[in-house]
């Protein structure tokens, strides 16, 4: 078995995750961004310096042999960070860059949360103006849009760091209170209102009232407006309860959620405008989004949108009679050669047997290979059409589509 919350992926789970990365790399290079990876293993204190505390209390680390502390990557942000630091001299700026790494975090597992997720992420770097909020929250946007869903299903919560932390100014919160204040904020719609009152102390009712009526955000304005004039303004909602968990977020920060509000968070993202620059001294604004495959496919699953196929065979070689093993071997190599999935039985076969597994394949060709393979002949058949006709091998592929041969009855016969 595998580890709690750990997946096994059967095929048709692996062909499920496949349909929504297919899905995820298609909108993001719509949107002109470029694939980059990283090891899924890093140096513990790029985590424990960056990601915030919940994070850190989730990490899968260890001492490798060579004695050094090294963590399973809990997100992907910092190591983004890494290698652009590294090497951002080489790219022309603003960067679009997206990958789809594994991420892994001890959490307690529970309904959409597990200790191992694939998470979409799609970063800008290198932009400081607001319109690359507007093109990253489009982007979540879009990708949840090819996937069937409308506004009636996901909203984007959006909220704005700077607000807070220009409120915590304003009221002499102390530096070193600043984040145990934001997480209360966080936990405020999971938790009663007594024990966050108790948290935020005085400030209570002023944040309250926030929470409750909205307040002024002119980032959010534009952003609201630049969604609007795409059309996707019906996808986000003002929500300042929002303020995300990780540390490094500076600006626009937003969240997507299900509208029945039965499921966890879809994607999470923001601006983290100095996460560059605390790491590798380069400074440069950046923000981004991660959405994971959990809550997502219990999302697909629950309104059936599977858009996942198994691909069928293209073809089935049959073996008529193991003396035209060979011949029928070569064939195989050529149907594949011309990038045909072709299938055939690896070990003798009663020719019933064949067909059954040509069926079970959903193979849409048959070809039996028999006597007529000596002189360079096979026979093919289309498994919906019951007509089949002698066709020389190395002129196969001009019989093809039988759908446009004339009648059954006509290619019954040998041509
Ligand atoms: P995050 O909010 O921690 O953000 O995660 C993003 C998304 O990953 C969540 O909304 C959720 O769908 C999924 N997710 C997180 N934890 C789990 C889990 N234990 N099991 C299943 N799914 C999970 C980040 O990770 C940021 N680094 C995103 C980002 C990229 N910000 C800027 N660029």
């Amino acid at each position: 078995m595998a580890l709690p919350g750990f997946r096994d992926f059967y095929p048709d789970d692996c062909a499920f995750r496949n349909a929504i990365f297919a899905k995820w790399r298609d909108v993001a290079q719509r949107y002109g961004f470029v694939e980059y990876d990283g090891p899924p293993l890093e140096p513990l204190d790029l985590f424990t310096k960056k990601s915030g505390e919940e994070i850190v209390t989730q990490l899968y680390y260890f001492k490798d042999k060579g004695d050094r502390d090294v963590a399973l990557r809990p997100e992907m942000t910092p190591t983004l960070a890494r290698l652009v630091t590294a090497r951002h001299k080489d790219y022309k700026k603003p960067l679009k860059w997206f990958s789809i790494p594994q991420v892994f975090r001890y959490e307690r597992q529970q309904k959409g949360r597990l200790r191992e997720h694939y998470q979409l992420n799609c970063d800008i770097i290198g932009e400081a103006g607001l319109e690359a909020d507007i093109e990253l929250i489009a982007l979540v946007i879009d990708v949840l849009r090819t996937f069937g869903l409308t506004e009636k299903d996901f909203v984007v919560r959006l909220s704005d760091r700077v607000f807070w932390s220009d409120f915590m100014e304003r009221h002499g919160v102390p530096e070193e209170q600043r984040y145990a204040f934001i997480q209360a904020i966080d936990k405020s719609e999971r938790e009663p209102r007594e024990k966050t009152a108790e948290k935020l102390g005085p400030l209570a009712d002023e944040v309250f009232s926030i929470l409750d009526q909205g307040g002024a955000s002119e980032r959010l304005d534009t952003v609201e407006t630049g969604l609007r004039h795409r059309g996707l303004h019906d996808y986000v909602k003002r929500d300042f309860t929002v303020v995300r968990g990780l540390a490094y977020y500076t600006g626009v920060v937003f969240e997507v959620f299900d509208r029945t509000g039965e499921f966890r968070a879809i994607a999470g993202g923001g601006r983290y405008d100095t996460l560059l620059k605390n790491l590798g001294g380069v400074d440069l604004p950046a923000l981004g989004f991660g959405m994971g495959d959990v809550v997502l496919g219990e999302i697909l699953k629950k309104q059936s949108k599977d858009h996942s196929e198994i691909r069928t065979a293209d073809f089935y070689v049959a073996i008529a009679d193991e003396l035209y093993r060979p011949q029928a071997m070569a064939l195989v190599q050529k149907l594949r050669d011309h990038d045909d999935w072709t299938d055939y039985p690896i070990k003798p076969m009663k020719l019933g047997k064949q067909l059954e597994a040509a069926t079970e394949r959903q193979a849409s060709y048959i070809c039996i290979v028999g006597p007529e393979s000596l002189e360079g002949k096979v026979q093919l058949r289309m498994a919906s059409y019951k007509g089949i006709k002698v066709v020389p091998i190395d002129r196969i592929f001009d019989y093809l589509p039988i759908e446009n041969w004339t009648s059954p009855e006509a290619d019954a016969s040998t041509s």
